[in-house]
């Protein structure tokens, strides 16, 4: 490799934009570039995107950044992506069977209710480390292949493939040579025996899946192909790095070192923490594979809920306070919280499409509890963002049950670990130190990181001397002892929750 030719392009495909960052070898993003993507959601609990359109957006954002670097210094390409996200495509022409199916999307919710009532759900569970839910990519595959004459039999004959957004991705990068999947997405389809590595014969047989339609399964740091025949970008660029989005950020922070527990704040959070093995008997929280590092397979704990940010977009939005300008309505969140002493004994409970981690109860309905005369917008908004730092520690409960788990501390992403209010709050509340990084492209980081390291293998020193720079809030442990008061009053409101009739 020249000395010039180290610049890695890191793919982000997200569900809302697709963005290309480039950074060097000392882990600095040089630039980056984004597109909007759109959502469709043609019928209730409905949600997809056009595959086409996600190659587009991605293609884009990839030519803008290799140009504004210079080919000649890209040494390779990483992905992260959307996970769970399912896709089919023919093999003769690389031609989508149909739309997309979004994580977000519940169209196979009665396929799933029926795999409960069929009791599949504990083996499931067992063999994959997922509970059975219409999130994982499984029975969307399923519906793919259902929606066009002849699926299943092409699809035993090879005829069509099916994948996750990685795989696409890679096909249409690589003009259909490629056909992998890394182990971090591999495990969020409900089809892959975490303890072999496989795709899981039984799953596929529950599913109707048939394995010619899969791709193979790679280490997420590796080679996964050579860029061909896309527009713009230059012939030859090797693919080093895939990775589902949330697992490269757990590896972007501190390379899944125990102890270092990833929450990423977007509309919803995903909690995810490093561990030993795919054992897991906490029905409430999915294992699942962190990544493969081209040694071994890495396994994490994770929660996922589905409204965090949006909580506090729901209540912005209810109050009238998202009619502000953008700038004016951030500065609103990040001083209305700490202009009041507490929220007076209010609880938002945002089951605003159900419950997600740790309770799990699809057809849960919101709560907002203890209003009384002097509650002003203030306490509100306030209850709104504590109610996202209680159900980040209701998942961290939960992961305590588990032997492997520790906490030294939690490493924090996304848009609304900008407010400082909020991170101090989840520090004393958690009693341990958060770090919130200070670039935001943590996904892109950590896919990055992977690829360096499959270019030429690197010291752990040389990963650590990479990784992003973080700003600690430490827990003020007499306001800890305080707020485990509130937790409790916040786990009444829960019973609530559970407990209203739908
Ligand atoms: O599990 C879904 C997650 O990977 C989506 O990530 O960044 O598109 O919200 P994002």
């Amino acid at each position: 490799m020249s000395a010039t030719k180290n610049i890695i392009i890191a793919l982000d495909e997200g569900t809302t934009n697709a963005k290309a960052v480039a950074l060097n070898n000392a882990g600095e993003v040089l630039v980056k570039f984004s597109q909007p993507l759109s959502i469709q959601t043609p019928h209730e609990g409905w949600v997809e995107q056009s595959g086409t359109l996600l190659i587009d957006a991605s293609v884009q954002v990839l030519a803008k950044a290799i140009k504004a670097v210079g080919a000649e210094n890209v040494c390779a390409l990483a992905i992260s992506n959307q996970r769970e996200t399912a896709i089919g495509w023919y093999r003769s022409n690389g031609t989508p069977l149909n739309a997309a199916l979004s994580w977000q999307c519940s169209r196979t919710a009665s396929f799933c209710e029926g795999l409960r009532r069929d009791n599949l759900e504990a083996r499931i569970k067992s063999v994959t480390g997922l509970p059975v839910a219409p999130l994982f990519s499984a029975s969307k595959l399923r519906w793919l292949l259902e929606s066009v004459p002849g699926g299943f039999s092409l699809a035993e004959k090879g005829e069509i493939c099916l994948g996750t957004i990685d795989s696409w991705l890679l096909w249409n990068l690589t003009a259909g040579k490629s056909f992998y999947c890394d182990y971090s997405n591999a495990s969020r389809t409900q089809l892959l025996d975490l303890v072999t590595g496989d795709w899981n014969n039984e799953m596929l047989e529950i599913f109707q899946i048939p394995r010619a339609a899969l791709p193979e399964i790679k280490p997420s740091s590796g080679l996964f192909g050579f860029t061909k025949g896309v527009d713009n970008i230059p012939d030859g660029i090797p693919i080093m790095s895939m990775i589902g989005d949330s697992h490269a950020a757990l590896f972007g922070h501190a390379l899944g070192k125990a102890g270092c527990v990833k929450a990423t704040y977007g509309t919803g959070s995903s909690v995810m923490a490093p561990i030993h093995s795919a054992q897991c008997n906490i029905q409430a929280l999915a294992t699942t594979i962190a990544w493969h590092n081209g040694e071994k397979l890495v396994y994490g704990l994770e929660g996922n809920i589905p409204h965090t940010g949006d909580a506090v977009a729901w209540m912005a939005d209810s109050t009238g306070l998202s009619e502000l300008p953008e700038t004016e309505l951030n500065h609103e969140l990040n001083t209305l919280p700490a202009s009041v002493e507490n929220t007076l004994g209010v609880y938002f409970v945002p089951a605003l499409t159900g419950l997600g981690a740790p309770w799990w109860v699809d057809n849960a309905r919101g709560l907002i509890c203890g209003l009384n005369r002097g509650v002003k917008r203030a306490h509100l908004i306030r209850a709104a963002l504590e109610s996202i730092t209680y159900q980040i520690a209701d998942v961290i409960d939960a992961m305590r049950q588990h032997p492997d788990f520790t906490l030294t501390a939690l490493m924090v992403d996304g848009g609304p670990t900008k407010n400082d209010w909020l991170m101090q709050y989840q520090a004393d509340l958690l009693g341990c130190p958060v770090m919130r990084s200070d670039i935001p492209e943590l996904s892109a980081l950590g896919a990055a990181l992977l690829a360096r390291s499959a270019v030429s293998p690197l010291s752990t020193q040389e990963m650590l001397a990479m990784l992003p720079v973080h700003r600690t809030f430490c827990p003020d442990m007499a306001r800890h002892q305080r707020l485990q008061q509130r937790w409790r009053e916040w786990r009444i409101a829960i019973e609530k929750t559970l407990s209203q009739p739908m």
